[in-house]
């Protein structure tokens, strides 16, 4: 677990328990309501929460050797979320999930979540950082640009009920 306290508000970043999982639901519906339309579809976001925030979905995640979860606690409350996992290349990690809720956002706690996995990256003989971001997404690329990634390259997939995904992968070195 990775604990900081500011001056503002107690600050934990701690591993999602499965008691959680549906508060973390909850929150994921809430942050990319407000977040994506006019990045994607409102289709494509309905589409993507039901596949990728089902409870069942989340809590066979949390059984995987390789995968991780983790919340952002503020002041005892969930306000944000993590997940990531070895990609299987050789010193490789990547960010799957990682979303504030809009209070949240633009007070560092981004760039806190980000030095944890970073630290875990590292501490698990990675060497870096990868991650996958709407092109369209520029108040995370900008984000992701601060806290040390640079724009690999351009991917673009079909996710399945015709939707696309249009995104940058980015990738931040890490020190073991
Ligand atoms: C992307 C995200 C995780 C970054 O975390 P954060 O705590 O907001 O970011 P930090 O405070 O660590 O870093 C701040 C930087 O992020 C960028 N940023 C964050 N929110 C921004 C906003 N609303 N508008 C413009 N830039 C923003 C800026 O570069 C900012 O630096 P600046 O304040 O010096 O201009 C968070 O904003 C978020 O959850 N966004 C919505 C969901 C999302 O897009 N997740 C990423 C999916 S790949």
């Amino acid at each position: 677990m990775c604990n900081t306290r500011d001056m503002r508000e107690a600050c934990e970043i701690c591993p999602l328990s499965a008691a959680d999982i549906p508060a973390l639901c909850a929150l994921a519906r809430e942050i990319w309501r407000a977040h994506y339309p006019g990045i994607i579809s409102v289709a494509q976001i309905e589409y993507m929460l039901a596949e990728r925030y089902d409870e069942a979905v989340i809590c066979d995640e949390l059984g995987r050797r390789d995968l991780w979860w983790d919340v952002l606690m503020l002041s005892g409350q969930m306000m944000g979320y993590a997940s990531y996992f070895l990609t299987g290349v050789v010193g490789e990690m990547k960010i799957d999930k990682l979303y504030l809720h809009p209070r949240a956002q633009r007070q560092g706690h981004g760039g806190k979540v980000i030095d944890h996995v970073a630290a875990f990256a590292a501490q698990a003989g990675c060497k870096r950082l990868t991650l996958a971001v709407n092109r369209h997404n520029q108040s995370a690329i900008a984000a992701y640009h601060k806290h040390g990634f640079y724009i690999a390259e351009t991917s673009l997939r079909e996710i399945g009920g015709g939707f696309l995904m249009d995104d940058y992968i980015m990738v931040k070195a890490v020190n073991a």
